[in-house]
């Protein structure tokens, strides 16, 4: 089968289509004839930076980036009672770890995966599995209805799906993004859209009970300015906090955490739910095609992704 390996972190040019074996499934596992894939900016930080790259993969050298799968069963390993050759599936696997999804065929754990509804396509499937599966772990623990939440970057992969989210759950949603994906910011639900280029949503919101912040750095700390004390919020980016952060949010009681989303089967059943009843709709910004994948780097690596990138078999 075809894949796109990678012998060492680096530019995009890193990532090689070579021909391996097709993996055979172990117990417990499915294998799967890979119709759709979605690209995240993790993948780009993974693939570009060695420490990162390690921390991830270990010392296994070449290996296949990518967790965002949807396709066809085709065999099933030993002890597997959920799925059978012919399914139609998807899920976020191995993640954080060996996902392996930039190729034709993967084998991936049966409990990270769901059946695609039969009313979407592989491509919707594809999006809906890290950016949704961080949006939900995110949210559904941590907000109830009637709170008042901040979601940044309500346009990109992990907004749209928050705020289609927080709205199913019954919060005032307030999201921003560049004025010109306003409309599609308020067409996901939000009740209120701030432009973050030529509006300050420090001046404009306050007694926030959750942020959802998916940008860091200075955004990070206007929100903390926003939030009730007490009250909590999920920076996605990066772990680590200035000084400044965590002192604010001590002397605030204000639950300042990073979250790492994971690989989760009945979170992706969640997802599905959602998909069938109509509260959740993944928005496809861009297709490529296998052999265009290094494009799909290109335009996530924009910053200005629209919904999701999905790759195409
Ligand atoms: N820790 C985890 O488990 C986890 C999981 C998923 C993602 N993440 C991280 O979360 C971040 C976002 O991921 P993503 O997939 O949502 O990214 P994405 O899809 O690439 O985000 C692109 C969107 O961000 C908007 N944007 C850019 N700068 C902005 C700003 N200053 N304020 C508001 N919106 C802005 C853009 O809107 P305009 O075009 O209108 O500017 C665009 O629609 C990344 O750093 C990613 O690595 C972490």
């Amino acid at each position: 089968m075809q894949a796109y390996l990678l012998h060492e972190a680096g530019g995009i040019e890193n990532l090689i289509v070579s021909e391996i074996d097709k993996p055979t499934p172990k117990a417990n596992e499915v294998l799967i004839d890979i119709k759709a894939i979605s690209i995240n900016p993790v993948d780009v930080k993974i693939r570009e930076m060695p420490k990162l790259l390690d921390q991830v993969y270990g010392t296994d050298r070449p290996l296949i980036l990518g967790w965002d799968i949807a396709g066809v069963v085709t065999a099933i390993g030993d002890d597997v009672t959920d799925f059978e050759a012919g399914d139609r599936v998807f899920g976020l696997v191995n993640f954080p770890g060996h996902g392996n999804a930039y190729a034709e065929y993967a084998s991936a754990p049966a409990k990270q995966l769901a059946k695609i509804p039969s009313d979407t396509s592989f491509t919707e499937a594809a999006a809906t599995t890290l950016a949704a599966l961080t949006a939900l772990q995110v949210l559904s623990p941590r907000i109830k209805a009637g709170d008042k939440v901040l979601i940044h970057a309500g346009s990109g992969g992990v907004g749209h799906f928050a705020v289609q989210i927080a709205k199913d759950i019954g919060a005032y949603v307030i999201s921003t993004s560049s004025a010109d994906n306003r409309d599609f910011v308020l067409s996901l639900g939000a009740d209120e859209h701030i432009d973050y280029k030529t509006q300050d949503f420090e001046k404009i919101v306050s007694d926030l009970d959750f942020v959802l912040d998916a940008i860091g750095g200075e955004v990070l700390e206007k929100s903390l300015r926003v939030t009730k004390d007490g009250k909590s919020i999920i920076s996605l980016p990066t772990p680590e906090f200035s000084d400044k952060t965590k002192a604010y949010a001590k002397q605030h009681d204000i639950d300042v955490s990073y979250f790492n989303v994971t690989s989760n089967g009945d979170d992706m059943q969640t997802l599905k739910t959602m998909i069938e009843k109509g509260t959740l709709k993944p928005h496809v910004f861009k297709t490529f095609a296998f052999t265009a994948l290094h494009d799909a780097h290109r335009q996530v690596e924009t910053n200005h992704t629209v919904g999701k990138v999905v790759v195409e078999a």
